[in-house]
């Protein structure tokens, strides 16, 4: 159904698209992970330039464990302060890294990555997981991205936790 919706020349317009088919799609009745799979789905679908798209998920002892995604297999636990997903998780802060080669912390799961967004989700203070997208080019983030990913994850935690 979903790729009927023809995507714009204009991120804006599809940040636009891909948050009403979130509200329509993500029913805070259903299980957790089928919300989180079918928003991975969304994001990849609506967002040009990016080779990988999923959720970490905050496991025991400050640990992230790989969620519901879209892309190639990528590595199932990141400690929270190691890579750019677990420093966004420790932060609690979007982390948007231009060159993922000049990241000395950056961990790699794709080598076509060359750039990467991670968004944390936050319920009562406490991260829950995080947003992380790939770009297989360098500076494919802005601040577009932060604001409308942001948007998301608060809509996806406050749904779905
Ligand atoms: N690059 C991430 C690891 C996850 S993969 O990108 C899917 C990081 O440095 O935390």
């Amino acid at each position: 159904m979903f790729d009927q919706i023809p995507l714009s020349k204009s991120r804006e317009k599809n940040y636009d698209t891909l948050q009403g088919a979130f509200n329509g799609l993500i029913d805070a009745q259903e299980n957790r992970i089928t919300n989180l799979a079918n928003a991975s789905a969304l994001i990849y679908y609506f967002m040009d330039t990016i080779n990988w798209a999923g959720f970490y998920l905050t496991d025991e002892e400050d640990t992230l464990v790989l969620g519901p995604f879209q892309g190639l297999p990528a590595c199932t636990k990141i400690p929270f302060n190691q890579g750019v997903c677990g420093r966004a998780a420790a932060l609690q802060k979007t982390v948007i890294v231009d060159d993922v080669n000049a990241f000395d912390d950056h961990i790699a799961c794709d080598a076509r990555s060359q750039s990467e967004i991670v968004v944390p989700l936050i319920k009562n203070g406490e991260t829950v997981g995080v947003i992380d997208i790939d770009s297989p080019e360098k500076n494919r983030f802005n601040t577009l991205d932060q604001t409308m990913l942001e948007t998301l994850a608060k809509t996806l935690v406050d749904k779905c936790w």
